[in-house]
This record gives structure tokens, sequence and C-alpha cells, in this order.
């Protein structure tokens, strides 16, 4: 499928669906679009109000032209009220559209959209995103696809001429989405600690970044106590990634994105009961995949920014040797660690991959993990925590987001709860009690981040999705990936500006 910009007037295009952006309460034919309305004879305006369309927001409808005019198909797509129109508002509508293409086995599509905030290269990019994103299919696990691919050939973004930029920027941008959406996806039979190693090498290969895997004993030279101890009870080995993407000239700052990769939590000796959702734990490597995903389109950007994308992978299983509920861990900075509940393991293998990367030198870092039960009661299933004691990188994040569109909420680091990881006999315990558990499980890694500014994001709400949702699928959504582009970027122009 090729998506292209053009400047083809609308009343000259042809093609099999043509799709046009409405606002709320404006869906009075006025200028161009009652023009094309009587091209068809009226069939906008009569289509309009028989579906008593109003252009709420995710509201769609379309309807056949006749037989040998120039289009086949019209769809109108509703994008609510113009004041409240957001960069994402034309994703998902692009992506509403994509999918009744795709039904209407559409060959080749147009779109007549509004721009967001006067604003070509962004709305030209959203677009470009929420169809691609929407036509994602992943028939990887199936000896037959019942489903068949998208018929779309190719996408016009007419009044988009010259924004070609900012397509092959959504092109980058989704194929880092699609990996971390297979990465999720794929179970842990599939991705364990040794293909994940096995990605990031594949990344660095075909993108030129350097990476580094730490086996097993040289996370030990490196004391890695606490992530060697979720690693120990399984039969596969744990893999310390570490990928870095270095800029051309001098790097205007150095970043790190940090993503717990636990490749299955059974929940350790503390296991996972019955209805807990033991078999979705597969997932629990959302935070490396949205790392890795990230990866894969910074590395195609090329923005003059050093980023150092860091994953300690392994999976928290049981046997003879897992760690016991109670044993002492010893973390890479020193600190011990009493683990009174196994099955807060992703606190214990981010632990030593904070410390890690603040040893770098860098200016800021960020880590994404699927850490609590506790966010997602907090925050329900589409919104992530985000979580900092530094104002500075929260704006960024909530700016990087904004503009994504992925969902997050600031969240206290209220530090007087700290008290409820004390410990009697070690540095702290690795659980506190069940109220407040998103905020312990923050203040617990805070311990491990000594100089460089830091955030972490709780997704383990939004990087699945149990139904369609906007541009994603039922299943993985890559959560993650666009905001850490996003936030990269908006590094480089910040620091661009002279700050
Ligand atoms: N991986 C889970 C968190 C999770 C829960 C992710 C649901 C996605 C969906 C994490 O390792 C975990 O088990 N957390 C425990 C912590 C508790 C023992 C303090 C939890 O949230 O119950
Ligand atoms: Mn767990
Ligand atoms: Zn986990």
């Amino acid at each position: 499928m090729k998506i292209q910009p053009s400047d083809q007037p609308l009343l000259e295009w042809a093609g099999d669906s043509l799709a046009i952006g409405l606002f709320e309460d404006a869906v009075e034919l006025t200028g161009e679009l009652a023009t094309l309305d009587q091209k068809f004879s009226g069939v906008l305006k009569e289509l309009i109000a028989e579906e008593e369309f109003k252009g709420k927001a995710n509201s769609t409808i379309f309807t056949r032209v006749n037989a040998g005019s120039p289009v086949r198909k019209l769809i109108l797509v509703g994008l609510g009220k113009p004041d409240a129109l957001k960069a994402d508002t034309l994703r998902c509508a692009a992506a509403a559209v994509a999918r009744i293409g795709k039904k209407q086995k559409s060959k080749i599509l147009g779109f007549s959209f509004p721009l967001w905030n006067n604003d070509p290269a962004t709305s030209a990019q959203a677009i470009a995103e929420g169809v691609e994103l929407a036509l994602y299919q992943d028939i990887r696990f199936k000896s037959e696809p019942e489903e068949k691919g998208s018929p779309i050939e190719s996408v016009d973004l007419l009044g988009f001429g010259g924004q070609e930029v900012a397509i092959t920027r959504a092109n980058q941008i989704v194929s880092g989405v699609n990996l971390a959406r297979q990465l999720v996806a794929a179970p842990a039979n599939a991705v364990t600690p040794i293909t994940l190693a096995e990605t990031a090498q594949a990344i660095a290969k075909e993108y030129g970044l350097e990476v580094k895997i730490l086996e097993k004993e040289d996370c030990e030279k490196l004391g890695m106590g606490a992530f060697l101890g979720v690693a120990q009870a399984s039969e596969l080995p744990p893999k310390f990634i570490h990928l870095t993407y270095k800029a051309e000239g001098t790097p205007k700052k150095k970043l790190a994105i940090i993503g717990k990769g636990v490749t299955f939590d059974s929940g350790g000796l503390n296991i996972k009961g019955a209805g807990s959702g033991i078999e979705t734990m597969k997932m629990d490597m959302g935070g490396a995949a949205a790392t890795l995903g990230a990866a894969k389109a910074i590395a195609q950007i090329k923005p003059d920014v050093e980023v150092h994308f860091i994953s300690a992978v392994a999976e928290n299983m049981i046997s003879g040797r897992a760690m016991h509920p109670g044993d002492i861990l010893t973390a890479s900075n020193g600190k011990t660690i009493e683990v009174n509940n196994t099955d807060a393991e992703g606190r214990l293998t981010l632990a030593d991959a904070l410390v890690y990367a603040d040893k770098l030198g860098l200016d800021a870092i960020v880590d994404l993990a699927t850490l609590t039960g506790a966010n997602i009661i907090a925050l329900g299933e589409d919104i992530a925590g985000l979580y900092t004691p530094d104002d500075g990188v929260a704006s960024q994040i909530e700016k990087a987001a904004e503009t994504s569109g992925e969902k997050i909420w600031r969240m206290p680091m209220e530090e007087k709860y700290f008290e409820g990881l004390k410990s009697g006999i070690a540095d702290m315990k690795n659980t506190g009690p069940r109220p407040g558990g998103s905020i312990t499980a923050a203040l617990f890694l805070k311990q491990f981040v000594k100089e460089t500014p830091w955030a972490h994001l709780d997704i383990a709400g939004p990087v699945w999705t149990e139904k369609e949702n906007g541009y994603n699928g039922a299943g993985a959504t890559g959560y993650g990936v666009r905001t850490l582009v996003n936030w990269v970027l908006g590094i480089e122009e910040l620091v661009g500006r002279g700050n």
C-alpha cells in the first residue's frame, strides 16, 4: 500500500472510495462539498439527512454512488467539535475509514480531511499512521489465515501536497509500533530471552546500531543480583540487552529508554492463581517491546540525540532453583532487597537496569513497564501512569503523549508510602501493601537512580486491548513507541532552540 500526498482538486479525484471528514453540527454542505454533492446528484445531502449524520467523533456512514461515476463510494466520518480536534482525532477517523475501505474492497482510497492546528505535517502523519495501524494484521500463528489481507493499494491525502516527509515519518514509526505489537502478541514459547536478544541484534544489524548482549556471567560480574534472582528458576538464560543509537555529529543530548522484559510472568513461587490472568502474562515484556520498537523507528529517523535502549530480559518461573519468598537479593548498587513476594519481579529486573543506565552519564532515563495490576485499578485499561520526581521530564513526556494520542496520567510519588517497603532485615522489601501499589512500585524503582532525571511509565493496562479500540485491533497495541519517539524528537527540538 502506498500513501501519497496530493494536491489534486477534490472535484477531480477519481478512485474507489472518497472519505470526507466533517465536524460536528457543521454537516451542511458548502463550497467545494456542495459542488461535489451536485456532481453526485445530491446523494451526500440525502445520506446525511437519512442517516441523521451529525459529525460526532468516531461516527461513520457510507454509500454507493451511481455506477459509472469516477468515485464508487463516499464515506463520511465525524470529527467531533472543531475546538476539540486533536491530531489523534484525525488518526482515529483515518483508521475508521481504512477499515471501511478494506471491508468494501476499495483499491484506491482518497481522504479529504481538515488540518489539525494548521499543521499539515502533523496532520498528514496522523492520518497515515491511522490508516497503517488500523490495517495491521497478525497471521503468523495461523496455519490458514481466515481473514484476507487488505485490498487497499493506494491512498491519496488530498490537500497535503508536499508532505512526503511526514508520510515517511509515519511509515518509520508504524514499523516500530508493529514490531512491538508482534513481540507482545507472540507467546512465551516464541518470544524468549534468547529470541528477544536476537531481535535486538537483528535491528542493530539492519539499521546500524551498536548492540551489546550481557550474558548471565557478565551480569554476575556487575553484581546484578536482583535481575538474576528473577531469572534463576528458568531453564532459559537471562539476556541483558543494550542497543545504542549514536547520532552522526555530536549528540545534543544522551538518553536511555528501559523496558521491562519479563517474557513470561508465572509469579514465581507466589504463583499467579486461577483468575489472575496468568495466561496473558506473555505480555509482560511490553516495555521491552516498546523499547525495541522505538529503537527501530529512531534508527530510521536519525535524530541528533544519542539513545540507549536497555532491557534486562528473563522469565519469572518456578523450579527447584526458584527464589524463595523471603530471600534477600543484592542489587548492583549494593542495596539489599527482601523478596517478600516473588510476583513483584518486574521492579527487581528494572532495579539493575536502572543502576546500569544511571552509570552511563545520561541526561534522562525513561522506563516502561507492565509493572502493577494496581495501576490498572487506578487508571483503567487505556491510561498509563507516569511517575517521576522531575517536573521537567514529566512535562516532556506529557507533551510527547499529547501528540501521539497515547493516554498517560501523572501520579504522585508520595515519599511517605516508602514506609510500606521498610524491611526488618534488609534495606527494603520488594512489595508494599495493596493500597497505592503502583506508587510503592515506583518508589522502589527510585532507589536505583542516583544521578539522572528519570521517569517511569506503568503500561500494564494499555499494552493490550480486549476489543478493537481506535486504530488498535484487539490484542497487542504497541503502546509507548509513538510517545517515546516524540519524546526523543521533542528533546532534539528543544535543544535546537538553545535549551
Ligand atoms: N506483570 C505483573 C503486573 C501486571 C498485571 C501486568 C496485570 C499486566 C496485567 C507484575 O509482575 C505483578 O505481578 N505485579 C503484582 C505486584 C504485587 C505482587 C505487589 C500485581 O500487580 O499484582
Ligand atoms: Mn509479577
Ligand atoms: Zn510481571
